[in-house]
């Protein structure tokens, strides 16, 4: 069975966050790794608690909310300026090397392609734009429109319903592996691009692909056309 549409999670998957941690340690010598994981922790729980208690705000503020709360945590002294400097990390990340020509193809392929990402359409739009992406998505979907983040199922059929598309001709991308069992429980196919090589989530799901980088995505999907 062949996918109509795709729909991508943006980071890590789409964009390296690899910026982030670099931008951390030339901030603070010898905590870079510490405060970039930390701070990418804290964000994924505070989306967590604060879509379960109801209590949205939009990706970027979380973001900062969680980067306060990890330099706290670990000591260090933030000011506005190194706040500002490593916020800005967010606007101008780099894609995956082999994206843009994977997502040519898929679009040659004829399947419509979206992301689907917790990122507010202010952080989502510069780095679209700058990745030269604008083109290959029929949509930029984020979670912003429901006021809450992924894993709640209403995020995930806000995908489908904005690309008018049936979960069951729908598969969903993503390195995170929380991401993809989100997806998985609420109905998608699900491709985990797996560029960590990390272990499963034990949450009682198997993603239907899985891979190294985007290249190994459109082998699966050329797989799944039959060709
Ligand atoms: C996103 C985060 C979760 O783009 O990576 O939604």
């Amino acid at each position: 069975m062949s996918f109509q549409a795709i729909l991508f999670d943006a980071y890590g998957t789409l964009f390296d966050v690899y910026a982030i941690a670099a931008e951390a340690e030339r901030q603070f010598p010898g905590q870079g790794a510490a405060l970039a994981n930390l701070w990418r922790d804290k964000q994924i729980e505070y989306t967590r608690l604060r879509t379960l208690s109801g209590t949205y705000q939009p990706f970027d503020q979380v973001t900062r909310d969680a980067l306060q709360f990890a330099c706290s945590r670990l000591g260090l002294a933030l000011d506005q300026p190194t706040q500002a400097q490593l916020m800005a990390q967010y606007n101008q990340l780099a894609p995956f090397p082999e994206n843009l020509g994977v997502l040519q193809a898929l679009r040659r392929e004829g399947i419509a392609l979206a992301i689907l990402s917790n990122g507010n359409p202010e952080m989502l739009d510069p780095v679209v734009k700058a990745a030269g992406m604008a083109d290959v998505f029929t949509h930029v979907i984020s979670a912003d429109r429901v006021k809450k983040f992924k894993t709640a199922p209403e995020v995930y059929q806000l995908g489908l319903d904005t690309l008018g598309a049936t979960v069951n001709n729908s598969l969903f991308v993503s390195s995170n592996g929380w991401d993809v069992c989100g997806a998985a429980w609420f109905g998608y196919s699900t491709f985990w691009v797996n560029r960590a090589a990390a272990p499963a989530e034990v949450l009682g799901v198997v993603p239907n692909g899985e891979g190294r980088s985007l290249n190994d995505l459109l082998q699966f999907v050329r797989q799944r056309e039959g060709h």
